[in-house]
């Protein structure tokens, strides 16, 4: 396996049949030696820094109905919440005079917020604070409401297209279609936005086949941003008696990514966080190089539940900045407050 990580490492590309070799035959020492290696591109890109985002999730309605996903539609258990653009600002109030130059708004798809109130809220906070970027990541809308927020002042977008098994992704999401996923993915970028796709792993019935899908669509597809992260089951969901994915496989894919794609930028997310306790710290070491800490209100934090034990969700926006900086230091590598935008963007 090693001389297939060579040439990856080397070429930044494989073919399917090459990856789909490799996810099969990963030995502990192809671990290794694949983390090294997508360890290396990283710091050879982006140094030894990590980019802190300030996450705001400002409403637990939605009008999907996701199978996996603790906020979906109907989970009658859910207790709803919807944050003023008051109470957004504040957040980012907090965040600004913590050092955080990035905030990213996440919610459920929730009408509420009309194209007119993301317009305010977004030109809001860029008219409050000198040089930060906001995120969207509110599921899909039109190109012209994207356009609309681009306009307003946003700058980038998450959108995970989930899993790119076309079979797979139509039975997690009754009433969706993956065509118009995809092709949210792509008016983004047209408009402009730096784009963040991605996928979970560890879904029921998921393969290292879907995995080389997924791997093949990001290398043509070439986003700013990949977001992954292990599939956790909720309680009140119908995937509650499910597997959840697991760190060592979440952190061989993050270095594949990292080496297919080695200027994306690559959080270590909450999720695999919240399946071990040195998951994001596992996932610095094999390529990642952004984390997310929570900017929402205490009061809300437990209500976001889009899965079962997650963590950070009692403690204050300035532990969660403090208990991160620890951990990354920890891990060998150093706090980055800037915007943290795509290297290809920096210095501009
Ligand atoms: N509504 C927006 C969207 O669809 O992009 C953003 C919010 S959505 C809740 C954010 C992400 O949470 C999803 O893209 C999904 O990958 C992740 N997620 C939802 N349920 C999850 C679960 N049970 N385990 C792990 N991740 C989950
Ligand atoms: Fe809201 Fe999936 S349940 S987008």
């Amino acid at each position: 396996m090693k001389r297939l990580i060579d040439k990856l490492y080397d070429s930044n590309n494989l073919s399917s049949d090459e990856l789909l070799l490799l996810l099969n035959n990963m030995d502990e020492e192809s671990k290794k030696y694949l983390h090294m290696k997508a360890n290396e591109t990283r710091l050879h890109i982006y140094n030894d820094k990590v980019y802190m985002r300030g996450l705001i999730e400002f409403t637990n309605y939605c009008k999907n109905n996701c199978r996996y996903c603790g906020i979906r539609r109907d989970n009658k258990d859910a207790s709803r919440y919807r944050l003023s653009k008051e109470e957004i600002l504040d957040c980012c109030k907090e965040g600004y005079r913590l050092g955080y130059r990035t905030y990213v708004l996440q919610g459920g798809e929730d009408a509420y917020y009309t194209d007119d109130k993301i317009v305010d809220i977004v030109s809001s906070i860029k008219a409050s604070f000198e040089d930060v970027a906001v995120t969207l990541s509110i599921g899909e809308k039109s190109y012209e409401s994207y356009k609309k927020y681009f306009d307003a002042g946003a700058d980038r977008y998450l959108l995970r297209h989930e899993t790119n098994s076309r079979e797979l992704y139509d039975s997690l999401h009754p009433d969706m279609s993956y065509d118009n996923r995809i092709k949210c993915l792509h008016d983004l970028k047209d408009i402009g936005y730096q784009i963040g796709a991605g996928f979970m792993i560890g879904l029921p019935n998921q393969t290292n086949e879907d995995f080389v899908q997924d791997l093949t669509f990001l290398k043509k597809l070439q986003p700013h941003m990949v977001g992954i992260g292990p599939f956790i089951p909720q309680s009140d969901t119908p995937l509650a008696d499910e597997k959840a994915g697991t760190v060592e496989k979440t952190c061989i894919l993050l270095s594949l990514i990292r080496l297919l794609l080695p200027e994306v930028l690559l959080p270590a997310t909450t999720a695999l966080g919240s399946i071990n306790n040195k998951g994001r710290e596992q996932g610095l070491k094999a390529g990642a190089n952004v984390v997310m800490p929570n900017l929402s209100p205490t009061s809300v934090r437990d209500k976001y539940a889009l899965y079962d034990g997650k963590i950070c969700t009692g403690d204050e926006a300035a532990q969660c900045r403090n208990c991160i900086e620890n951990r990354i230091k920890m891990a060998g590598y150093e706090v980055d407050m800037s915007r943290g935008d795509h290297i290809s963007l920096q210095n501009k």
